[in-house]
């Protein structure tokens, strides 16, 4: 399973220390034995349920990880008022802002739909209890925590921002409403 999350993630290796990479990974693979999936199931979850979309949860994660990357990259570069943003952390909290989803969605009828545990804790809220299961820092865990609407009375970190507008970026866009 390990190498499979690589291959089909390959932005997991944007994750310089191998501790954090490595628990990055781990915190997916827990998230895909609590929902049991297989890995080919993985490989055809969709990235949402509220929009008619081809993108899946993995393609997705591979956008907003790569967008994210390169949003701290220009943060880091301007450093406008002196911010800037842990870009390692960045890359590790894109890579898992939706890591609760294969928790929160489930199949019935070879139809995706809410799981019996997503119809009371959204993907942020248990993507959080994952971070903090597999011991990853709690800077990560709030990135994850914040990245939707359940963020939106939090304060949110540099970092958290960035997620938040890479995901919502990618969100909006595939609405198509002006197709
Ligand atoms: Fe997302």
């Amino acid at each position: 399973m390990f190498e499979k999350l690589l291959a089909a993630i390959p932005e997991f290796k944007l994750v310089e220390d191998p501790d954090l990479r490595e628990q990055c990974v781990e915190c997916w693979m827990r998230a895909i034995e609590i929902g049991e999936w297989s890995f080919d199931e993985m490989l055809e979850l969709p990235f949402t349920l509220l929009i008619d979309t081809d993108v899946t949860l993995f393609d997705h994660t591979r956008g907003v990880t790569l967008m994210a990357d390169a949003m701290a990259g220009v943060m880091n570069r301007m450093r406008q008022d002196g911010i800037t943003v842990n870009h390692q952390y960045v890359i590790a909290g894109a890579l898992l802002h939706d890591v609760g989803k294969p928790i929160e969605y489930s199949k019935k009828d070879g139809a995706f739909v809410k799981s019996r545990i997503g119809r009371y804790l959204r993907h942020p809220i248990t993507g959080v209890w994952l971070a903090m299961e597999v011991g990853l820092p709690v800077k990560i865990a709030h990135m994850i925590g914040s990245h939707s609407f359940e963020g939106d009375r939090t304060p949110r970190t540099p970092e958290a921002i960035l997620i938040h507008q890479a995901d919502f970026a990618w969100f909006h866009t595939l609405k198509k409403e002006f197709k």
